[in-house]
């Protein structure tokens, strides 16, 4: 097997690989036996897919998703997209240059007629609320189909190897997002009235109420739902700047999936544009499988994911430029480096700041829109519909897993079960889940000698695990509103720490130590929380030591290395420190500062090719040109530039034509908006006519 696999992990079993052999360009390669085609190339080194038919640029994999169309192969003589297609053996692939064309048919198909479901709720998408959302169906025995177009159920939740924030009573809080994909998932199992098909693409919600669904990648079938739940989640925005197609540019939720669903070190050295949540976490889940990480910038003045993400970020060693921008993605046939530059008050990129750091993928992180193409026109046809999770308000799993519970119950009442209203504590807990980060106060760090956790987590956000680890009760967060940052009360109490390190273990943001200061006047025992390879570190290591902000307090000694069950893989590493830096020991620095090093010039991309609409690659230039001679309608921009008429219908462009509007300064309320129409998903035609193969 390639390198470029990961072969070990400190949180993701490593299966036992299966390979099988296929083709690419007329060279034998290996893949794993039902891993998808993007991850075999990528395993392999191969991050061209094809080139464009209108320019010849490269084309690679950005959503990895299904809901764009960049990573189009050929496979066997049809156009594939490769990050939907299971790697069989003997496939012959080859990359998409131009236009495909249709191969020569052997004989005439045959047809079967489209089969037709009626059930009480189809609901699309089995991820965190569509699972939760069944869960509430399934315990009222109400017959329910969930359809997703992955291999396992989950959605997002399978990419998540951190734990996770919000209320251990609601959401599984404390629990890694992987585990509890599959909690959710054996809960759904348990109800009988309630039946998953995976591999199964929801493509469109017609006049007459029924739902298309590609079935297995190849059979058709309608389904009339009583009620519809759109489940299906968020997709990335997409951004503009020279280079910003280049293979090596894609989305975080994309290199998620390649290295913690596909386990391939999908680069070696990366940047990251956004500090929301979801770029904060994916660069450190790029640290824990062994990626460089070079930095991430953040337009605003502060990030605006959870400060204890980016905390973890900062200590390991990550710098983050807040007030900066991406110039460029940097490269002729992939990444090669980025440029970056400070904004000034207008978001534009103050010049004489450019700095420029070699590379070879950088990910886009700006923020997530609701799928809700489907929510949109089943509610235009007449058609019974709800949202929930992301498809209704972007926020985090924990909201969508509640969102997805409050929904079940309401199509339950729908459908005419005697259930009630929705109690009103279950809709206080959705409004909490889904709060953004609030005010910065304090950390709890108690003074004097002994034992007792530092809690270095000092910005409301909604999360409580630590409260209910604590045996003696001694670590407080009002149950009311669990977004307060907790209080460590033991000495209100009476009460005395018993050093049991569950608070430590189990802080989804890593933000918890333990200071033992019992043992003598200078040196204090300190545990920190460490989600890496345990074994890299032994007691009698040297290890380097940071605060919060990522600033070294000192090299020390570690004392002991625990690891087990019980610790759910974080390692809980006991270090020797002096009393002084104790208590302001955050963790451990993992990379070093030489890795984040600028070039020693910056370099500037000379090529105008900002790309808005990469199906179809039509450049800012181009829509503001439309734009400027008075064309104030999405629909006749796509008539007249082709932006927004390519393979993925609009879903990646779509924002950014917007964005051009308030660029040249029109008014978005005197913008006619595109028009959405099914199909939503591209189908091979054979399908709708019941082709069999
Ligand atoms: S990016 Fe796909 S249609 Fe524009």
């Amino acid at each position: 097997m390639s390198d470029r696999r990961i072969t070990s992990h400190p949180i993701l079993p490593i299966p036992a690989p299966v390979p099988v052999t296929f083709t690419w360009q007329g060279r034998a390669l290996q893949g794993q036996a039902g891993e998808m085609l993007s991850a075999a190339l990528f395993a392999n080194g191969v991050r061209t897919f094809g080139r464009h038919p209108k320019n010849g640029s490269p084309q690679g994999i950005f959503c990895a998703n299904g809901q764009c169309a960049q990573c189009t192969v050929i496979v066997n003589g049809l156009p594939v997209k490769a990050c939907m297609t299971a790697l069989e053996p003997g496939m012959v692939v080859e990359p998409l240059d131009g236009l495909p064309a249709l191969p020569e048919a052997a004989a005439a198909k045959a047809f079967a007629p489209v089969e037709t479901v009626a059930v009480n709720c189809l609901i699309i998408g089995a991820g965190p609320a569509g699972l939760s959302a069944a869960v509430e169906l399934g315990k009222l025995g109400i017959q329910t189909l969930i359809v997703d177009d992955k291999d396992r159920p989950g959605g997002k939740l399978v990419l998540q190897t951190h734990r996770f924030f919000g209320s251990v009573n609601a959401c599984y809080a404390g629990t890694r997002g992987i585990d509890i994909a599959t909690r959710l998932a054996g809960d759904v199992a348990r109800y009988p009235s309630v039946t998953t098909w995976l591999n199964s693409t929801a493509i469109g919600v017609f006049s007459d109420g029924k739902v298309g669904v590609v079935r297995d990648g190849r059979e058709y079938v309608l389904i009339t739902p009583r009620v519809l739940l759109v489940a299906t989640g968020a997709r990335e925005k997409s951004l503009t700047f020279k280079g910003n197609t280049l293979p090596g540019v894609y989305g975080a939720g994309a290199f998620q999936t390649l290295v913690n669903r596909d386990l391939v070190r999908a680069a070696e050295r990366l940047f990251i544009v956004g500090g929301g949540n979801v770029g904060l976490i994916a660069g450190y889940h790029a640290l824990q499988a062994g990626i460089e990480v070079v930095g991430l910038v953040e337009a605003l003045p502060e990030c605006g994911g959870y400060n204890v993400h980016r905390d973890k970020l900062v200590r390991m060693g990550v710098p983050i430029y807040t007030s900066h921008t991406v110039v460029s993605a940097n490269g002729t046939d992939g990444v090669e480096s980025v440029t970056i530059a400070a904004v000034d008050d207008k978001w534009r990129a103050v010049l004489g700041t450019e700095r420029s750091f070699a590379c070879d993928t950088l990910l886009i992180a700006v923020g997530l829109d609701p799928v809700n193409e489907f929510y949109h026109k089943a509610r235009e046809f007449g058609v019974t519909a709800f949202a929930a999770g992301d498809a209704d308000e972007v926020a985090e799993a924990s909201a969508a897993m509640f969102s997805g519970k409050i929904r079940g119950l309401e199509i339950a009442r729908t459908l005419g079960h005697a259930v009630g209203e929705v109690p009103p504590d279950w809709v206080r807990t959705a409004e909490i889940l889904r709060s953004r980060p609030g005010a910065v106060t304090h950390e709890t760090v108690p003074s004097g000698g002994g034992m007792f956790p530092v809690l270095h987590c000092s910005q409301e956000i909604p999360c409580n695990p630590c409260t209910s680890v604590c045996e003696q009760g001694s670590i407080f967060i009002d149950e009311g509103d669990i977004r307060h940052v907790p209080d460590y009360i033991a000495e209100q109490l009476g009460h005395e720490c018993i050093g049991c390190e569950k608070c430590v273990n189990i802080c989804p943001g890593l933000a918890i130590t333990l200071v033992d200061m019992r043992k003598g006047e200078d040196v204090a025992l300190v545990t920190i929380p460490y989600e890496f390879d345990k074994g890299a570190v032994h007691p009698g290591d040297v290890v380097t030591v940071v605060d919060t902000a990522g600033e070294v307090l000192g090299n020390v000694e570690v004392a002991r290395v625990r690891a087990g069950k019980a610790t759910d893989r974080t390692v809980l590493l006991k270090v020797r420190a002096p009393v002084e830096i104790a208590t302001r020991i955050a963790g451990l620095r993992m990379q070093e500062p030489s890795v984040s090093d600028p070039l020693a010039h910056y370099v500037e991309r000379l090529e105008d090719d900002v790309i808005v609409c990469r199906c179809e690659q039509v450049t800012m230039g181009e829509i503001k040109a439309v734009i400027q001679a008075g064309v104030r309608d999405v629909n006749e921009i796509k008539a007249l530039t082709r932006a927004g008429m390519g393979a993925c219908g609009s879903k990646t462009c779509g924002s950014l034509i917007m964005r051009a509007f308030r660029e040249c300064g029109v008014p978005l309320d005197e913008v006619t908006a595109n028009v959405p129409r099914p199909l939503f998903i591209e189908v091979p035609l054979g399908v709708f006519a019941g082709a069999q193969d």
